[in-house]
């Protein structure tokens, strides 16, 4: 049996490009995603998969409300469309696309469901990318007015946002590594000025949120790498401290320290390499006194790597389980990284993704059977009530994700839902594992 304190927020989340389709609809502006599925020869994405439909939730928002509110779920992280709200990122406000949103936050709360709204998901204006994106430092000042514009509009109705979804996958798999949209492949300098421009634009988005709603909670969601350690030793968890943090490795840009360090920390430790170094030394004094803490931090946390007591990566056992993606599964990370990060920024969590990609298939009884989600969510679960145990505040759990969606690169090929969508049709089946979340959410995890 697990515990959770009586006030822990159960819900789920998705973002914008990967479920809303109406990519083109009432205004909105095109953005990076856009135009990186539809790149002439580009190829990025399995299938040439785009999200120019996805689930369509731009125009069945009523129907997934509704499914959401049947399955018990409390909170919905959901992102917004910068291109949306403001066409071309820094210029005239689209009041259609507002209006969708608030519409969207007004039905949520009918349903008792409560909005948690992320502003940016990797869906960047493709203008404002044209002028720079995020290597520029205007960026701040634009992102600065878009959290403005949505907060005025939200006042009185959402006090949860979070800022930037994983910095790492924009900076390092989008610009470093080339991976995700805009696909570039840049030097560690540049990373890292990308790197503190987000800082920055956090920083500005959270005062801007909180000037207009005083008691709103701001946090942003980092990513990477977190490890865990092999045996629960307090030498093991100190390298597993230590290694999760270390960014003297050659994938430094992926760990959950980049990034926040600046807002905590102003800066980064010794371990940072030395393309960072170089790049820190030419950042004006004065931007660091811009850097606001969050309020909290939201954790993406999938998997993560074991490591010995003298912090090197165990290898892991032939046949050790996987998910449909091949990601290992490793309960343990959802225990020891959420104890980590409140050692080191010392504020409050929320588990803002965690979810597994399964080959779901309807059965022939009409129903989509997910044992192995359930088995996942029940794992991972239990180790988080481990933490909490141990005294990390963890104020929720926002699994990944309601409906199966674009799973970016991977197209459609990845279902992460509780509930299976039929992308011909775009039927919703609710799966298994929704009802038995529901379970969860009405015991408070109390039948884990
Ligand atoms: C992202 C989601 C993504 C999920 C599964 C996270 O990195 O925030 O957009 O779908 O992982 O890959």
């Amino acid at each position: 049996m697990a515990n959770f304190p009586k006030d822990f927020l159960w819900g789920v989340a998705c973002a914008a490009y990967q479920c809303e389709g109406g990519w083109d609809a009432d205004g909105k502006g095109r953005n990076i995603w856009d135009d990186f599925c539809h790149e002439v020869n580009g190829h990025h994405v399995k299938n040439d998969d785009s999200g120019d439909i996805a689930c369509d939730t731009y125009h069945r928002i009523d129907e997934d409300i509704a499914l959401m509110k049947a399955h018990g779920i409390r909170a919905y992280r959901f992102s917004l469309s910068w291109a949306r709200i403001i066409p071309d990122g820094d210029g005239p406000v689209n009041e259609d696309g507002l209006e969708y949103y608030s519409r969207v936050v007004d039905k949520l709360i009918e349903s008792g469901i409560e909005p948690m709204v992320t502003l940016f998901h990797w869906d960047l204006p493709s203008a404002l990318h044209y002028k720079g994106g995020w290597l520029d430092r205007d960026i701040v000042e634009a992102f600065a007015r878009y959290a403005r514009i949505v907060a005025a509009r939200f006042a009185g109705r959402v006090t949860k946002f979070m800022t930037i979804n994983e910095p790492q996958c924009i900076a390092m798999l989008g610009y470093g590594e080339g991976l995700l949209a805009p696909g570039y492949k840049l030097p560690d300098e540049d990373v890292a000025r990308i790197y503190h421009m987000i800082a920055l634009s956090h920083s500005a988005a959270q005062r801007e949120i909180k000037a207009i709603i005083p008691d709103a909670q701001v946090g942003i969601v980092p990513c990477g790498e977190l490890y865990y350690p092999e045996a629960d030793t307090p030498e093991n968890r100190e390298a597993a401290y230590r290694a999760s943090f270390d960014l003297s490795v050659a994938r430094w840009g992926f760990h959950f320290n980049v990034c926040v360090d600046e807002l905590f920390f102003h800066g980064y430790d010794d371990t940072a390499p030395e393309a960072v170094k170089r790049f820190m030394a030419t950042v004006p004094e004065t931007d660091w006194a811009q850097m606001e803490k969050p309020d909290f931090l939201g954790l993406n946390i999938y998997n993560g790597p074991a490591v010995d007591a003298g912090g090197s990566i165990v290898k892991r056992r032939r046949g050790a389980p996987l998910t449909a993606c091949k990601w290992p599964i490793t309960p343990e990370v959802l225990r020891h990284g959420p104890i980590n990060m409140y050692r080191r920024y010392n504020v409050p969590v929320y588990i803002s993704e965690n979810g597994i990609s399964c080959n779901d298939v309807v059965f022939l009884d009409g129903q989509v059977h997910d044992p192995k989600r359930i088995d996942f969510l029940h794992r991972y679960l239990l180790e988080l009530s481990k933490a909490i145990a141990e005294g990390v505040p963890v104020l929720g759990y926002l699994q990944w994700s309601f409906l199966d969606n674009f799973e970016w690169t991977s197209g459609y090929d990845e279902r992460f839902g509780i509930v299976y969508v039929d992308y011909d049709t775009l039927r919703r089946i609710p799966k298994d594992s929704a009802r038995w979340y529901k379970e969860v959410i009405e015991t408070n995890g109390a039948n884990l």
